[in-house]
């Protein structure tokens, strides 16, 4: 019982979109409306408000940091195991691509994923990241960057810990988050993906 209402409290907390709140907050159009249409901070930066931009990658990483680091935290005293920790990571992420309260039409998964693995460790997170920037700052391609980042992760995973429950929520994470990429796929093929940056992009 304890494992359904966190996996349903992490579901919860990553449906809050900040791409559409903070943007709701500094007074910009909705990022569905524009560009990728996609609610993640890519496409804020589109609307040329970097501050916006920032605070929703801030905000979709710390929902997913929040929501697994609360549950690893009280684990003991819950008497939780791996096996919630992975379903709640799991959670958070899916609320964040599936959010409730915005129909159902939610961002891609990048900030989020990146907080859920700050959250299961530290290393893990800071590898993650560390591939994204050296491959965004290499390509200026925030989507090559996510997805190449997203390849590494369950290997950065399985090399500091293992096979363990979070490996598989960390493979089902990646996975999602390449299949929200499809469009950007696409693009980057056709050479018609945008570059950091740069405010123009065709709805996808
Ligand atoms: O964070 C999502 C990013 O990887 C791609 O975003 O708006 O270019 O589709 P976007």
């Amino acid at each position: 019982m304890i494992t359904v209402l966190l996996a349903l409290a992490a579901y919860l907390i990553g449906s809050i979109s900040f791409a559409v709140v903070v943007s709701k907050v500094y007074g910009l159009s909705d990022p569905r409306t524009y560009g990728s249409g996609n609610p993640g901070a890519t496409n804020v930066l589109r609307s040329g408000n970097k501050g916006a931009a920032i605070w929703t990658l801030v905000g979709d990483a710390f929902k997913g940091w929040l929501a697994v680091w609360l549950t690893i935290h009280f684990a003991a005293r819950l008497g939780i195991g791996d096996g919630t920790i992975a379903l709640v990571a799991l959670a958070v992420f899916l609320g964040h691509l599936w959010p409730v309260f915005f129909r159902f039409q939610g961002g891609k998964g990048v900030a989020t994923a990146l907080g859920v693995l700050l959250a299961l460790d530290v290393w893990l997170g800071l590898a993650t990241l560390a591939t994204w920037l050296v491959i965004a700052y290499a390509f200026r391609y925030s989507s090559l960057a996510a997805l190449l980042a997203a390849v590494f992760a369950p290997f950065y995973y399985g090399l500091l810990f293992g096979v363990e429950p979070q490996l598989f929520a960390v493979v089902v994470m990646s996975g999602l988050l390449v299949w929200r990429h499809a469009s950007n796929i696409g693009n980057l093929m056709a050479g018609k993906e945008s570059r950091i940056g740069s405010k123009s992009k065709a709805a996808a």
